[in-house]
């Protein structure tokens, strides 16, 4: 079990675009292990590969009910319905908190961790998870999305109840 150095606010790793992956060998599925430890320790729902400071388009995602955890490598929305305005956090952001705009059923593709293509359909909160973590991989983080007026900061006893991506 291994812990990666998050990436915070300010860091320029956040706004980049993330590089397909073209093999996965050994050292991407031990990264996949330690950004779910990470995330874990965070209690986090979402990881991106950025946020530990590696720029390749891997997300590992828990919402922490049965079988539902995912480590996606490359994923791509292929197709989204509906809209749902959500809470968002993020741990890149720890404190910070907004309302954000989402699509409220996405279709993913992405490779697993054994190099099969996988289709994952998504909604609600696994959308919204999805739709992040992919907006990282494409160096985009929440608070320039947000809903006009909902970013707000909060306290650490405030943001125990809310969760973060
Ligand atoms: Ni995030």
């Amino acid at each position: 079990m291994a812990i990666r150095n998050l990436r915070y606010e300010g860091d320029e790793i956040l706004s980049k675009r993330a590089r397909e992956i073209e093999v996965i060998d050994d050292k991407i599925k031990e990264l996949a292990k330690d950004m779910f430890d990470t995330m874990h320790k965070y209690e986090g729902v979402g990881l991106a590969g950025p946020q530990v400071g590696i720029l390749k388009r891997i997300i590992v995602i828990d919402l922490y009910e049965d079988g539902q955890q995912y480590a996606l490598i490359n994923p791509k929305i292929i197709s989204q319905k509906g809209e749902q305005i959500v809470d968002e956090g993020c741990l890149s952001f720890p404190n910070q908190f907004a309302k954000v705009r989402r699509a409220k059923e996405v279709v993913v593709e992405a490779l697993n961790l054994d190099g099969k293509k996988v289709k994952i359909k998504g909604k609600d909160l696994l959308a919204q998870a999805l739709q992040h973590e992919i907006d990282h991989l494409n160096g985009e983080v929440f608070v320039n999305k947000c809903e006009a007026g909902t970013l707000e900061t909060l306290t650490a006893d405030e943001r125990q109840e809310k969760r973060r991506k």
